[in-house]
């Protein structure tokens, strides 16, 4: 008898499961067929969630970007006996040129970015404020990398997630700024690329600098995030112009130039509020200012864009064909040596040094245009 009561409550224990089970199916189905598909998405993405945070290989987020990183050692070697980094990276073999293909569809589209912490631990060898150093050579390059932003941490990860492990293979000593727009004002990227310069240029000695949108992740690694002897526009290919450049004078997406570059243009202009125009206007700098714009093959400089919708406080800037033929007239009168703005707050988090700024101030106040 004990035997048989035993069973009867074991078969009653595994009825309840199962008619546990049939309700949540039945839920499931209702559900579905409701039109809850966005939210039966939403929980079998937090199930492929946990399942990227537990791999550890990377493949799982798109591609392994992480290969031959795995090896480097956090022991440094006495800085002073330290040899230089090879011209060529090691760490960059032919075979890999063409891996670091993002995986498009299978992850940027998703809603799903990896998180800080993910990266941080994909990344050991990164320290405070996102910074980087070879720990075996000495490197040949230093890059500081500044990335103006809102509203965009979503992307942010993505680019981090990408970016960290592109650079090391690289072998360039490296810094990442964001330079985060505070206030609700119009969006101003050139403004905010003049302070990621210099904020960038106080702290540290770099002798190049990339201008980088937050949404645009490179996608070979034979793209080198270090200054040519003229400027350099490095997003030649986006996926979004059908990887071919839109128009010889197009200088937008990812830049790089060295701080003597930099001041030889006077900078960025501050005026440009809105979408559009503002990467024109630096093109058109860099000729006035008697260099030219270089640029990596149509094959390496390759960029895939995040999608997104046109940000709120980013409006198109219906000025800037009345500012872009002015440029001649006002690029010695606007640029690094008026950038007027306030830093609210600089963190050294874990993988980006986070820079909040004010840049608001001056906006009633027009150039000065002098017709010679
Ligand atoms: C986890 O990583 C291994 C390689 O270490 C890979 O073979 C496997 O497919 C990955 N699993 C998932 C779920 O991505
Ligand atoms: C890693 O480095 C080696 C050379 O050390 C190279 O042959 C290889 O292509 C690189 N990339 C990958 C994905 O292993
Ligand atoms: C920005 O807008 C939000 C509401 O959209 C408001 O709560 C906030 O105070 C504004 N911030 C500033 C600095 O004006
Ligand atoms: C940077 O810091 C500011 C102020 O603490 C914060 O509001 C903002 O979200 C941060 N931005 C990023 C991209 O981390």
């Amino acid at each position: 008898w004990p035997f048989c009561s035993i069973m009867f409550s074991f078969q009653s224990k595994w009825r309840y499961f199962f008619m546990f089970l049939g309700i949540q199916l039945v839920v499931m189905a209702l559900l579905s067929r409701e039109g809850y598909q966005k939210r039966v998405n939403y929980f079998i993405r937090i199930f492929r969630k946990s399942e990227h945070g537990r791999n550890n290989s990377g493949l799982a987020l798109g591609g392994d970007v992480y290969a031959n990183l795995t090896h480097l050692s956090k022991t440094h070697l006495h800085r002073d006996d330290m040899p230089y980094c090879p011209l060529k990276s090691p760490l960059i073999g032919k075979s890999f040129s063409n891996v670091l293909k993002v995986h498009y569809g299978t992850f940027l589209e998703e809603d799903i970015a990896p998180t800080y912490f993910y990266v941080q631990r994909k990344n050991p060898l990164v320290v405070r404020g996102g910074r980087y150093r070879p720990p075996d050579c000495e490197a040949r390059h230093r890059t500081a990398i500044i990335i103006p932003h809102r509203h965009r941490e979503h992307h942010l990860k993505f680019l981090l997630y990408y970016l960290h492990p592109f650079l090391q293979r690289q072998q360039v000593t490296y810094g990442i700024y964001v330079i985060h727009q505070a206030g609700n004002y119009t969006f101003n990227r050139a403004k905010l690329m003049n302070v990621g310069f210099r904020e960038a240029m106080k702290e540290e000695d770099w002798d190049c600098l990339f201008f980088h949108d937050v949404d645009l992740i490179p996608e070979d690694d034979r793209n080198t995030y270090t200054c040519d002897a003229n400027p350099k526009h490095a997003a030649i290919a986006m996926d979004k112009f059908g990887y071919k450049l839109p128009y010889k004078m197009y200088f937008g997406g990812v830049s790089a130039l060295s701080p003597e570059h930099y001041l030889k243009m006077n900078g960025f202009p501050n005026n440009y509020w809105g979408w559009g125009g503002e990467d024109d206007d630096i093109g058109i700098r860099v000729s006035l200012a008697g260099m030219y714009i270089t640029r990596p093959s149509l094959k390496v400089g390759r960029y895939k864009m995040i999608k997104h919708k046109l940000d709120e406080g980013n409006g198109v800037n219906p000025k800037r064909f009345n500012m872009l033929a002015r440029t001649r007239q006002t690029w010695k009168l606007d640029g690094m040596n008026t950038a007027e703005y306030e830093v609210l707050s600089k963190v050294y988090l874990p993988l980006y040094t986070n820079i909040t700024v004010n840049i608001e101030m001056g906006i009633s106040r027009p150039v000065t245009i002098i017709t010679i």
